[in-house]
């Protein structure tokens, strides 16, 4: 079974601290929300989904410790305790998604006690995290048809089950290729400068027994041309109405070669990813990160000590270059700014 990388256990939230894999596994418990807050901002979880499931436990640990004497007053405080759990990470926006559901969650329960408001937020939490890997299972029912018989799979940074509540999403539709019998090995690229390909979807493929090649992120062109990649599937981080992609910086690069080379380019997310709020991808906020994971590894500095910098963290591929959009109510093709509205609707 694929990893859980969130685990809701004797009232703590349990997250395998994704820095330190593959060299250690190790799990930290989170029992408030400031904790759960450090976990995403650090990226001991990350992963659009992931990241979404461990603010939905924050927003409950918050509601968990918050004393009232009004509902008026408790989401008052409620809906600072989200803020604050929003404003780590500004790109995925199924983190703003899941702290809206929490919201839409206690405005439902308002006439409970509070002792039973606070419960129902934590049941809300678990069904969230819950949800995600069944919505990915079915992502994968409708990405496997799409997948060759036979196919090397070129994937970019991790969109496995460390970056969701369990299956994942480009790796999930991998995962139900292989399960379906197909001739599966996947290619991922390192996908610098944090090493989600090299230290996580090299780790999970490998722990699951599916065949896995590791490659740096400028050798994707090589083997296209040599013809040793039949498609590429990523994830993503958010998606707007016409289709657009937000994914991990390195994304639009390998999209174009894709194109180049006449290679399906498919991309898997769940419904909660997709943006209508946003008419084209020039509207995602990109998150701009740290100079020092560009410039230093393990601590070792690579670079001349001072040099400028540029770490954008996500890049935007325009709708052109995606053949089809996975989702767990179907896929998207052609005219996404139709299909992609009537995808999110037919979840409502
Ligand atoms: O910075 P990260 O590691 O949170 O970025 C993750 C990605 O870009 C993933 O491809 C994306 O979130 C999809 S995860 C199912």
């Amino acid at each position: 079974m694929s990893v859980k990388p969130i685990l809701f256990e004797n009232g703590a939230c349990r997250m395998i601290d994704q820095r330190l894999l593959p060299t250690e596994e190790v799990w930290i418990d989170y029992t408030d929300y400031q904790g759960v807050a450090e976990a995403i901002r650090s990226m001991v979880v990350r992963g659009a989904p992931a990241i979404g499931v461990a603010a939905a436990f924050g927003a409950a640990f918050a509601a968990r410790d918050i004393e009232a004497d009004s509902f008026d007053d408790f989401m008052a405080q409620f809906e600072k305790c989200c803020d604050f759990l929003a404003a780590t990470r500004p790109t995925a926006v199924n983190l703003f998604w899941a702290l809206d559901r929490m919201k839409a969650a206690a405005q439902k329960a308002k006439d409970l006690p509070p002792e039973q408001l606070k419960k129902y937020l934590l049941a809300e939490a678990c069904t969230i995290a819950n949800e995600d890997e069944q919505i990915n299972r079915r992502m994968g029912q409708h990405g496997e048809p799409l997948i060759p018989q036979q196919a090397r799979i070129l994937t970019h940074c991790n969109a496995g089950a460390l970056a969701t509540g369990g299956y994942g999403t480009a790796l999930g539709v991998v995962r139900a290729a292989a399960e379906a019998g197909k001739n599966i090995s996947v290619i991922a690229d390192e996908t610098r400068p944090f090493l989600q390909g090299a230290r996580l979807t090299a780790w999970e493929l490998n722990r699951d027994n599916i065949d896995v090649t590791l490659i740096c992120d400028n050798m994707a062109g090589y083997l296209m041309n040599k013809g040793e990649i039949d498609c590429v599937i990523v994830g993503a981080d958010r998606i707007a109405a016409n289709g657009d992609v937000a994914n991990k910086i390195g994304t639009y690069n390998v999209a174009i070669l894709a194109r180049e080379h006449g290679i399906p380019f498919y991309v898997a997310a769940p419904t909660s990813t997709i943006d209508l709020s946003l008419s084209d991808g020039s509207k995602i906020p990109i998150e701009e990160r740290d100079a020092s994971e560009v410039t230093h590894h393990g601590g070792t500095l690579l670079a001349p000590d001072g040099i400028k910098v540029r770490n954008p963290a996500f890049d935007v591929t325009p709708a052109r270059l995606v053949s089809a959009i996975i989702t767990e109510n179907g896929v998207a093709e052609g005219n996404y700014l139709e299909n992609l509205q009537r995808l999110v609707n037919q979840g409502e």
